[in-house]
């Protein structure tokens, strides 16, 4: 018997990462898993890999409409939704003097205004007693140099959790946060440093955890797996940091 066995999922970001990973732990639990992206090719290929039955649904969390279709989609397809994981997200900074508007609204449009709609817009096809899990970060509980707007778009999703879990109290909807620490994914990639420039920020970003590396997105899952099941059915506006200790030592 899986914990999730039968459960509709819907995971955002599921084509990459953290999302992905999340998503095959998901299939393995018996969940039925939906993933959302922006990429067709890794959509595609994700797809295949969480399991013949994935559906990938092409959707910019930037562009509203298109969080609607996906949601159509599920719902046809699949039925109501149980679990949605609210993860899609970016990772972008600049040295305060440079900071440009263009760069904020960026961050805030697919971390902070992304993420409210994202659960506003699915709320017709969620059912009761669902649960809702969102990305936050252990950066909102730190001081980085570069990342004020980043690390305040996520101690925003952190203080949506909270509400969203009063606002939908009614419907027995929890609503939490999964907030990781520094974790080895295409996240990096995409800063368009070279494979030694990555490599080298790997090393210097584990250097400042207790634990002295960084995470995997598979240890990341297993937090998302609790906070999905009913494991967790006392637990709601709550927030569950797996970061190697790095913002809590
Ligand atoms: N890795 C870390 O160290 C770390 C630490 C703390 C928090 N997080 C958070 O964890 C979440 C997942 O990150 P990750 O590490 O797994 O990074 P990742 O591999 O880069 O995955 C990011 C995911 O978000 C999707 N995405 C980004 N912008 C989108 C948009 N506008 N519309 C729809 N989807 C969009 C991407 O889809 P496409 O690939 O199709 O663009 C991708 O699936 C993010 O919210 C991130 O902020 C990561």
């Amino acid at each position: 018997m899986g914990k999730l066995n039968n459960k509709v999922a819907l995971i955002t970001g599921g084509n990459s990462g953290i999302g992905l990973a999340t998503a095959e732990l998901f299939v393995s639990e018996g969940a039925k898993v939906a993933i959302t992206g922006r990429d067709e090719n890794t959509l595609k290929d994700s797809a295949s890999k969480i399991g013949s039955d994935t559906l990938a649904i092409k959707a910019d969390v930037l562009n509203l409409s298109s969080l609607d279709h996906a949601y159509q989609q599920v719902e046809t397809k699949m039925g109501k939704i149980d679990v949605l994981v609210v993860n899609a997200g970016i990772f972008k900074g600049a040295p305060l003097g440079d900071f440009s508007e263009e760069l904020f609204d960026e961050i805030v449009d697919i971390n902070f205004k992304g993420t409210f709609f994202t659960v506003k817009k699915a709320l017709p096809y969620l059912n009761d007693g669902a649960s809702i899990v969102i990305t936050g970060s252990a950066a909102a509980e730190v001081g980085v140099e570069n990342a004020s707007v980043y690390s305040a778009s996520k101690a925003a999703v952190r203080a949506l959790a909270r509400n969203f879990s009063a606002d939908l109290l009614s419907r027995k909807i929890r609503v939490n946060v999964l907030s990781p620490g520094h974790v080895e994914t295409p996240i990096h990639e995409r800063l368009g440093l070279s494979p030694e420039q990555i490599k080298g920020l790997r090393e210097e970003l584990a250097s400042g955890v207790p634990v002295k590396r960084v995470g995997t997105a598979e240890e990341m899952a297993k937090g998302y797996l609790f906070l999905a099941s009913d494991d967790s059915s006392f637990v709601l506006g709550a927030e569950i940091v797996m970061d190697g200790g790095w913002s809590q030592l």
